[in-house]
């Protein structure tokens, strides 16, 4: 694509976009009476403008039905999580039985290490990106501990080469097969939340199954952002949540992936509640669990139904807008930003750490302002750009990041134009 640094050029790219009546169904929100320049689709995704009704189905129901909802009404209660497979299975690139909504994010993240995480002596070690997001890192830590090792001694945490910002493929593989004979369990991210690196989620899980370990991917910045192939890359397990490019509102039911070749496997260990328990046999109240085949079989407790009818609203639009389109609209769009970027700044004073290679990369670009980043933000947030900061995950002589997501679904070409015009007023 030949890009051109105009407000014209931008219009027509939007013009021409398939996917352009989409941002018509979110609320855009607000900023002293204009709709603002909202580039946080990888923290919260808006909202679609169905939502309240999806919503609004199931409080009807209540109200008119009471507990008859668990089997009346167009979607009854006792099977919600089933009405969001078909759709997830397609977004993460998995059979329907692989997948299930439930929960939140990290307890999902716990309760699949409960089974996919079990250290012997000889192979207790975790393998994981250093600076990933907290909440994974105290999650591994404290499943390290529980299992009676110590944290320092069973986490290692690959970081960048030395003056580079991103980690390369090949070095997270020679880490791999150097701790081959203690490794238990590669814990990766998809994409990295602070940086944008999007991993190779296939060499990573071929080169850890190599080694004798257990492969599992914390999709929260990638479900929705980068096309997935969780069953035929052969990924053991994957967790995420809906509230960022899936658009399910904050704090929503999150996700689960299991491959299918641990489905069937009633040995394997894991905390249990009713709701993952044989579905027929579910109301005869009897002792002795027997897990549900998939991933729905790690379900603890009845599903959560107003958040998941929110997911469901979402879903019902990318089904429409088709992640295959949303896909190469992002590439158009997120490669847009960064050549107006590279166009206006010099790398002193503006540097992109995400990777420029689509193939490395979702729509979130990560943004390094030596010396002035803080104050930038904050300018831009009071011009009515929403796009977020994030102090540095890596410690010493690093800065602080601007992370900016152009999202498929509701952001436009004269968006990307306007904001890099705005972060030239901030920084001059
Ligand atoms: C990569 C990643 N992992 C985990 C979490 C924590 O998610 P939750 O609070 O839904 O458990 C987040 C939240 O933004 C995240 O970005």
């Amino acid at each position: 694509m030949e890009y051109k640094s105009t407000l014209d050029f931008a219009k027509k790219m939007d013009q021409n976009d398939p996917l352009r009546s989409f941002r018509d169904e979110f609320y855009i929100p607000r900023h002293e009476g204009n709709e603002t320049l909202y580039f946080t689709g990888n923290s919260l995704g808006l909202q679609p403008r169905q939502t309240a009704s999806y919503l609004n189905e199931e409080l009807i129901l209540w109200r008119e039905r009471g507990v008859e909802g668990h089997f009346e009404g167009k979607r009854p209660w006792f099977h919600y999580h089933k009405f969001a497979k078909e759709s997830l299975a397609k977004i993460v690139g998995a059979d329907n039985d692989e997948v299930v909504a439930m929960n939140s994010l990290t307890t999902n993240l716990h309760l699949l290490m409960v089974s996919f995480y079990r250290p012997s002596t000889g192979r207790f070690k975790i393998i994981t990106e250093a600076g990933a997001f907290p909440s994974d890192q105290y999650a591994l830590e404290s499943q390290v501990r529980f299992h009676g090792f110590n944290p320092d001694e069973t986490l290692i945490e690959i970081k960048p080469r030395e003056g580079e910002d991103v980690l390369r493929t090949e070095d997270i593989i020679r880490r791999i097969e150097e701790s081959a004979n203690e490794l238990a369990l590669v814990m990766f991210s998809g994409v990295q939340y602070f940086t944008g690196q999007f991993f190779d989620i296939k060499a990573i899980t071929k080169a850890g199954h190599k080694a004798g370990a257990l492969v599992g991917f914390d999709l929260a910045h990638a479900a929705g952002n980068v096309p997935l192939h969780l069953h035929d890359d052969e990924v053991d397990f994957a967790v995420w949540c809906h509230y960022k490019y899936l658009n399910a509102g904050p704090g929503s039911v999150a996700g689960a992936f299991v491959h299918a070749r641990h489905e069937n496997n009633p040995d394997l260990p894991r905390f249990a509640g009713w709701w993952g328990h044989s579905e027929e046999e579910r109301f005869l109240m009897k002792k002795g669990f027997k897990p549900m085949i998939g991933a729905d079989g790690w379900q603890l407790s009845n599903a959560n139904v107003l958040t998941t009818a929110a997911l469901l609203a979402s879903l019902e639009v990318i089904d429409r807008a088709d992640m295959k389109r949303m896909g190469a609209k992002s590439e158009l769009l997120t490669g847009y930003l960064e050549f107006l970027l590279k166009e206006t700044f010099t790398e002193s004073k503006l540097k992109i750490l995400t990777p420029s290679a689509m193939e490395e990369k979702g729509c979130q670009l990560s943004l390094s302002l030596p010396g002035s980043g803080r104050d930038v933000f904050d300018k831009l947030l009071a011009e009515g750009v929403i796009t977020d900061w994030r102090e540095p995950n890596l410690g010493k002589g690093q800065a602080g990041i601007i992370r900016i997501a152009p999202v498929p679904l509701y952001n436009r070409f004269e968006d990307v134009f306007k904001f890099v015009q705005l972060l030239e007023k901030a920084m001059s």
